[in-house]
């Protein structure tokens, strides 16, 4: 079947990246912003390294943070209702992935105004019309959602997150600028950076995968290992690698999807509202054993990517192993932790694992699998 790749117009790396906001939106004629952020990063002067260079270009705009962690429905409709107030003509977001990820619903529903009830976006959703134009600015190093065609939302009252699959949502332009990344927490910059790994590893081994996302997944995967030390000690050297090494993954995953670390991942944040980096970190090695007799000959090439020394001179079942040691050692030396004990409760397994079945990162994962086997997984971690 015949590859499809779907990437920014344009995308800007490195520090300084921010200064070609303001050029890139006069020169296109824009005249009104709508700035897509959180209250977090405007309390504490992230969004404002952006919204200073608007000022000072006398580029108007209007503030919209009504957003929380793992956004929701009604994060996405205010929202809605605030751009169409506020007279914009364009998106700029600051953000992780839940700023991100709402823009995108946003600037998705202003031009496509029949799938208003967001839910109707759910999966792979017949939109006509390309998004607000958008810029994407994002501040974690993790999800990447500034070069991909996906958005998550949390349903509250159905207690689940559903993923919306699009090529109309993806900003035109992605500006990652490390000097964006740097006010994270240490505990952030990890968790952040664990689900670019996890993006970059099931990348590498879902079912679609192909020649063009595998050169992305390995080059992430990288870089990620060599620098997400660093980073959560805040180098320089750290910031930049992340800020490429995510986006990387990001250019790849987003073409050919997931599997079932980030099927199962999704449920613990609509229920316990847990980070979703610390959600795919802790899975991670559980989904890699689990899938290790169905993709187990692309680990190999993982383990080598993460510079598992003498990984060429071992057999099969010792290169697997290898990997997935590799994988728990970074993710222990940046302080994740190895189980889901007081995340996880019994009584909500079964709902987790008919949810992560349905999930549309489930089909991906190479190995078919079932909610009897993803409910032995969740307990596994207990
Ligand atoms: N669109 C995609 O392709 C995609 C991929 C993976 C995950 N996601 C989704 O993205 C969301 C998670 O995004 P995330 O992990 O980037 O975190 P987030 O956007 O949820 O942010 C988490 C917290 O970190 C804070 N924060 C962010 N940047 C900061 C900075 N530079 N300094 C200080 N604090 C900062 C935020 O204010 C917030 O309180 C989830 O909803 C997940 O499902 C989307
Ligand atoms: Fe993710």
């Amino acid at each position: 079947m015949a590859s499809r790749i779907v990437l920014n117009t344009i995308s800007y790396h490195g520090k300084g990246a921010i200064e070609n906001i303001v050029p890139e939106l006069t020169a296109r004629g824009y005249k009104k912003a709508f700035v897509c952020t959180d209250p977090d990063l405007v309390k504490f002067g992230v969004a404002s390294k952006v919204t200073d260079l608007l000022e000072a270009a006398n580029f108007p705009y209007a503030l919209y943070s009504d957003i929380k962690a793992n956004p929701t429905i009604e994060n996405v409709q205010h929202g809605v209702t605030a751009f169409q107030e506020s007279g914009a003509d364009c998106i700029v977001t600051i953000g992780g992935g839940s700023s991100m990820d709402t823009a995108k619903a946003i600037g998705i529903i202003i031009t496509n105004p029949e799938f208003a009830d967001v839910r109707s976006l759910e999966g792979v959703a017949p939109t006509k019309h390309h998004a607000v134009f958008t810029i994407a600015v994002p501040t974690t190093a993790g999800t990447a959602a500034e070069v991909t065609i996906n958005y998550v939302i949390t349903d509250v009252e159905k207690r689940r997150k559903f993923v919306c699959v699009d090529t109309n949502d993806i900003p035109e332009v992605a500006v990652v600028d490390p000097d964006m990344m740097s006010s994270m927490p240490r505990g952030l910059t990890a968790a952040t950076g664990m689900d670019a790994l996890t993006h970059a590893i099931e990348g590498y081994i879902t079912k679609g995968h192909c020649t063009i996302s595998d050169m992305f997944h390995l080059e992430a995967i990288r870089l990620i290992s060599r620098h997400l030390r660093g980073a959560v000690e805040n180098t320089d050297e750290g910031r930049e690698g992340m800020a490429l090494g995510q986006y990387i993954a990001g250019m790849g995953f987003s073409n050919v999807g997931l599997g079932i670390v980030h099927a199962m991942a999704h449920g613990l944040s609509a229920l316990y509202d847990t980070p979703h980096g610390v959600a795919c970190a802790i899975i991670l090695p559980t989904g890699l054993e689990y899938n290790k007799h169905a993709a187990g000959d692309r680990y190999r090439a993982v383990g080598e990517a993460m510079g598992v020394e003498g990984i060429n001179q071992m057999t099969q079942d010792e290169a697997v192993d290898a990997t997935i040691a590799a994988v728990k050692k970074l993710s222990a030396d940046v302080g994740i932790p190895a189980d889901l004990k007081g995340i996880l409760k019994e009584e909500d397994v079964q709902f987790l694992a008919e949810s992560a079945f349905a999930d549309a990162c489930c089909p991906g994962n190479p190995k078919d699998t079932n909610v009897d086997e993803i409910a032995q997984l969740y307990r596994s971690l207990m």
